[in-house]
């Protein structure tokens, strides 16, 4: 029970991520504010929760809105913890097809956002003596071959954001870090395909069967590994940690496929046939 007595706020977490966070986090005590823009899923999670969960409907991609959640939030008892996690996959085209209306709304979910989150809760964690701030990076901003471009550089400008937030606000007593998810099931890579049904299943079917495959760890990546790394960084037992991130990637940024899988022999193995 390290979050007894605290108030959390949880963006997109309706869903995957942010979903497995509230819910550890209402396991281990806290009060949850899940916001989002899926009302059906975020009211469906709040009712089954027992009282431990509400959910307010809320745009991150609006500075209005994020700013009355956390008022909300503050008014309902003070505000302790917020999750910065809301996202989607943004703009799918190449650097040279990019449209300049994609990347703004695709920096406005995943970098904005978050800069706002932080913006609108830290003055109100301040005036109680402080908080944690954890925000949801991805390995996409580590390297090209992971995400779509716009979205592994909003992502790289969160890990950034992160810093220089934790540097502001030390002062403050609020910790500010980032959590780094590798290749994780969850709704992000077929909701933007717009099908449902059984072509949906199948979609889903495919990226799980990716998933196992991806990392040197032999299984798919979890909401829940990634909610018990938030818990961590959120709670008393990270108190000389700010400014930093967990990665949380099953090893998929520890080096060439060849360095792990057996299936994909090094060069230096296969130069071993020319003896
Ligand atoms: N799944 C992965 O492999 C992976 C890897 C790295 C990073 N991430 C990041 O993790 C975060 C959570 O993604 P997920 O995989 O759980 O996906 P998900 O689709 O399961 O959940 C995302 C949630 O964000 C909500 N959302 C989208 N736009 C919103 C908006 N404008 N305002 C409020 N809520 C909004 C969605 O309704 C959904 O509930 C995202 O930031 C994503 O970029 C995911």
């Amino acid at each position: 029970m390290r979050f007894a007595g605290k108030r959390a706020v949880v963006t997109g977490g309706a869903s995957g991520i942010g979903r497995a966070t509230a819910l550890r986090l209402a396991d281990e005590g806290a009060s949850v504010i899940v916001a989002d823009i899926d009302g059906e899923a975020g009211a469906a999670l709040a009712a089954a929760s027992g009282g431990r969960i509400a959910f307010r409907h809320t745009d991150v991609t609006r500075a209005d809105e994020i700013e009355a959640l956390m008022q909300a939030a503050d008014a309902a008892g003070g505000l302790d913890i917020v999750f910065n996690n809301a996202g989607a996959g943004g703009a799918r085209e190449p650097i040279d097809q990019l449209s300049p209306d994609d990347w703004d709304r695709t920096m406005a979910l995943l970098l904005r956002s978050v800069a706002l989150g932080i913006r609108y809760a830290a003055p109100l964690m301040a005036r109680r003596g402080g908080g944690a701030i954890v925000n949801t990076a991805s390995v996409s901003a580590l390297g090209a071959g992971y995400a779509p471009t716009a979205y592994s550089t909003a992502k790289a400008g969160v890990l950034h954001l992160t810093k220089i937030a934790a540097a502001d606000l030390a002062a403050a007593h609020i910790r500010v870090n980032a959590v780094v998810p590798g290749f994780i099931t969850t709704a992000i890579f077929t909701r933007h395909l717009d099908i449902e049904g059984a072509r949906r299943e199948q979609a889903d079917g495919m990226i799980a069967g990716a998933a196992a495959k991806a990392q040197p760890i032999p299984r798919a990546g979890r909401p829940e590994d990634i909610a018990a790394a938030v818990a961590f960084l959120a709670s008393e037992d990270a108190s000389f940690i700010t400014g930093t991130h967990i990665l949380v990637d099953g090893g998929l940024t520890i080096g060439t496929r060849a360095s792990w899988d057996p299936a994909v022999p090094s060069m230096l193995t296969a130069l071993e046939a020319f003896r």
